[in-house]
């Protein structure tokens, strides 16, 4: 039996994508291993959305092509946003790539590998590279299997593909292609399955998801369809909590907005992009608002849920960017209080419309304005766990911590790392946590008895 190690760099929508090809190459008898040692077949999964991502992808495709010259029966293969982004002159630099699958195509990973094995397995002469990165109509149908083997406690759901907007720094357009939903009914399906065999969170994904069916479905009573696919999965017994990633504030109307004062199993988190405090910044960046409407939204969602906890996307140096620019990134930043936030230096992106713009902040201007945010967002992060110390929340356990005897994950609502010392009964649990103690990143607590389920009582004694 053919053993297949996936690694997954990048985003969330990678995650769900290599997961969907582990569960199709599963249901056809593959092998699917947890490092790259135990496998016969390496499939990098990979990201364009920086140089670094791409460099790294790079690097460990090499570094395993050794390994094929040793091993003519070991296959190798990049799949995902590099493999879209630079086709086959992947292969002038890694000749002795086997597969390289586009991000239309994932779904026909299993008949490639298929192929690739019955060919070498033949006495013949080495094949040629199989690449596949044409587009496929209906290709965001076919990311819907998820893992049997193992019970996804939470899981992501993958509502739609591509991106219509056209930031200028991006390239998530040119390797994802154009916005394409899938119906709500097959998501629905798909989440009610996901429910009926253990899971209790799911994550919506999409490059903009509050775009979700704009052109396709209707817009009922005044709700999109992103806000009428919310509602019918806040219908499904057994999930509990519903999360999505990520909106862009064009489109975030009061539809959605009103949700979070009536929907109670949407979770009190949003991810919500800034990637710049400056109007000039975010105008060269083609984002279609101002920094005064982002905020808008954020106050008029903390009006509705005034507890809810916010992350952001930044990106620093972009082209252009003066000090009074980022001084206004770091002031809005600071005020609007993020409490999770992924900063980016800018990198230049080949085919983007910032292409023509250069790179001219230094490295290590970009350098200090990331530690900037940094240090901003551990301290707010700080005091916000700090505050939850003494209190009591409800948790969800999805596994062993990475560290700790007995030491089990969960989160919060909110999305907070919860640790806890308890049995891996709790796994795929809800139990009442008090909070004992908290760094910026993790809160350390006990279960509480009072009121808790029987298992989690079970946990401690
Ligand atoms: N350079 C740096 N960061 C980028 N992002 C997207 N493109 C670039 C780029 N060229 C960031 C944005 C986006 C996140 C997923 O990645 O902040 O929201
Ligand atoms: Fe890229 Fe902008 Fe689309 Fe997000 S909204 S994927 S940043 S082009």
């Amino acid at each position: 039996m053919n053993r297949v190690y996936i690694k997954t760099y990048g985003c969330q929508m990678n995650e769900r994508d290599s997961e969907a090809v582990a569960a199709m190459l599963r249901a056809k008898g593959y092998a699917l291993v947890d490092n790259e040692f135990d496998a016969d077949t390496v499939l990098l999964n990979t990201c364009s959305v920086r140089d670094q991502a791409e460099q790294k992808a790079i690097g460990k495709a090499g570094h395993l092509a050794k390994r094929k010259r040793k091993d003519p029966n070991f296959i190798l293969g990049i799949m995902g946003c590099m493999a879209q982004n630079r086709g086959d002159s992947l292969v002038d630099r890694l000749p002795d790539l086997d597969l390289i699958v586009g991000t239309q195509k994932f779904h026909r990973v299993p008949e490639h590998l298929d192929k690739m094995i019955a060919t070498l397995q033949g006495q013949g002469p080495r094949p040629d590279t199989i690449i596949d990165l044409s587009e496929e109509v209906g290709s965001q149908n076919t990311i819907k299997s998820h893992s049997s083997e193992k019970k996804q406690i939470t899981a992501f759901v993958s509502i739609m593909q591509g991106c219509n907007m056209h930031c200028s720094y991006c390239i998530v357009p040119k390797t994802r292609g154009a916005e394409r939903a899938r119906p709500m009914e097959a998501i629905v399906e798909e989440i009610e399955e996901l429910a009926s065999s253990g899971t209790r969170e799911v994550t919506l994904l999409g490059q903009i998801v509050n775009q979700y069916g704009l052109r396709e479905f209707p817009t009922i009573n005044k709700k999109s369809p992103f806000v009428q696919l919310i509602e019918k999965v806040h219908e499904i017994d057994g999930i509990e909590r519903i999360r999505f990633t990520s909106p862009h504030p064009v489109g975030f109307r009061n539809d959605l907005i009103e949700c979070y004062g009536r929907l109670p199993k949407l979770c009190e988190y949003l991810h919500f992009p800034m990637q710049s405090g400056s109007n000039r910044i975010l105008k060269t960046m083609r984002r279609p608002y101002t920094i005064e409407r982002f905020r808008k939204i954020i106050e008029k969602i903390r009006a509705v849920r005034p507890d809810v906890y916010i992350s952001t996307d930044v990106i620093v140096g972009f082209p252009d960017e003066t000090k009074d620019d980022f001084e206004k990134t770091r002031h809005h930043f600071e005020e609007i209080g993020f409490d999770m936030a992924y900063i980016f230096k800018y990198s230049v992106r080949p085919g983007t419309t910032a292409e023509s713009l250069g790179d001219p902040i230094s490295k290590e201007v970009k350098e200090e304005r990331n530690q900037i945010l940094l240090g901003i967002l551990s301290k707010r992060s700080l005091k916000r766990n700090e505050e939850l110390v003494g209190t009591v929340e409800e948790v969800l356990f999805e596994g062993p911590a990475k560290k700790g005897e007995n030491m089990f994950l969960g989160r919060t609502r909110g999305n907070r790392v919860v640790l806890v010392k308890a049995s891996p009964r709790l796994i795929g649990q809800f139990a009442k946590v008090r909070f004992e103690r908290a760094t910026a990143s993790t809160l350390f607590g006990e279960l509480v008895l009072e009121g808790v389920e029987d298992i989690a009582v079970q946990a401690i004694t």
